[in-house]
């Protein structure tokens, strides 16, 4: 038989997490890559808070965040009216999915994820069994919408394939049922690393010098670039084994200007970690400032950033139910 050439069409999902504050490295890693998709048929961008639950929240704190999250998207470029923009709680379909998905995903595979590993040894007191099965509601966003692509940063990539082996071993066992995914990683260099401590990922939860926020004022940002750890050389190269603070400070001017490395490393030959600095900070000053004066903007308006969201639910919940019947359907739950 010849092979079929029906082409998928394009859909595409990411979502981000409202816990604390959306780093630098968010953005690099994932946001900013959302709005390179507008071509696509379907494009979902979730605010992951039933995720943020995973660790402890203050309940007031964690629902503004995850407004703010919302509005940041919209602040990035994301249009509501061509984006499905939504809060993962309100569309009861992924709680649903990922009981059902639990049933499929094993124990050792959860234990060997990176991600449970470092925060269980970071919140030792509270290794409950949500982080643990982080990936199966993770599994559950992507597949309730037949995603083909997932642009996520380089850390989320083990996840995107357990969310693969998932969906395969139950289309093996009940037919054509998800769409497989596949992970959209920009570049390899697309990992901002703390600076602090530039051998580790940046991170919303460390300590507040280790990072750029989203929303960090220009003076803040200048402040928390200049006091980057760097080395005791002077040189500026791109080593990222050896020299991993001044090869971070690079990255971030090669991601934002994008401009090639070797470009970027020319462009400040000669020059010292002084101006490697200036040059970083004024980089993420260009790219937040516009960001933050449209945040500011949505956030002035929160009707309409409700009805927005509620909206995204809307649509989000109508093609999740789709997929979510079909599976009810196909395990052998009581269809009345
Ligand atoms: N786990 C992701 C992170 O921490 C957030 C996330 C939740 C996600 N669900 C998703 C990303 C679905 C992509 C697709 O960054």
């Amino acid at each position: 038989m010849e092979e079929k050439t029906t082409e998928k069409k394009q859909v595409i999902y990411s979502a981000i997490q409202p816990s604390g504050n959306i780093t630098l490295g968010n953005y690099i890693g994932a946001l900013r890559n959302f709005s390179i998709f507008d071509e696509a048929e379907t494009r979902l961008y979730c605010v992951a808070d039933l995720h943020s639950l995973t660790v402890r929240q203050n309940s007031a704190e964690l629902r503004k965040r995850s407004l703010s999250l919302a509005a940041l998207y919209m602040a990035c470029g994301l249009d509501p009216e061509n984006n499905i923009i939504y809060c993962q709680s309100t569309v009861s379909a992924h709680a649903e999915l990922a009981w059902i998905l639990n049933c499929f995903t094993y124990m050792g595979e959860l234990s060997r994820m990176t991600q449970f590993k470092d925060k269980s040894a970071k919140h030792a007191d509270n290794i409950n069994a949500g982080l643990f099965t982080y990936p199966v509601l993770m599994a559950s966003d992507i597949l309730l919408y037949q995603t083909t692509t997932v642009p996520v940063g380089i850390d989320q990539k083990q996840h995107v394939e357990i969310c693969r082996d998932i969906a395969q071993r139950f289309n093996s066992l009940y037919g054509d049922v998800f769409t497989v995914p596949e992970p959209y990683i920009r570049t390899v260099s697309a990992k901002i690393q703390s600076l602090s401590e530039p051998t580790k990922k940046m991170s919303k939860s460390d300590p507040e010098e280790s990072f750029v926020s989203v929303f960090d004022k220009p003076d803040v940002i200048r402040r928390k670039i200049r006091r980057a750890v760097t080395d005791s050389e002077t040189e500026i190269r791109y080593a990222p084994e050896t020299k991993p603070g001044v090869s971070n400070l690079l990255t971030i001017i090669s991601a934002l200007e994008n401009k090639p490395m070797d470009d970027v490393v020319a462009s400040l030959s000669g020059l010292g970690y002084g101006a490697l600095k200036e040059a970083a900070a004024e980089a993420v000053i260009r790219e937040f400032t516009p960001i933050q004066a449209r945040f500011d903007e949505i956030m002035a308006d929160k009707e309409t950033l409700s009805r927005l969201l509620k909206q995204g639910a809307e649509h989000a919940e109508a093609l999740a139910r789709k997929t979510l019947r079909k599976v009810y359907k196909k395990v052998g739950l009581v269809q009345l």
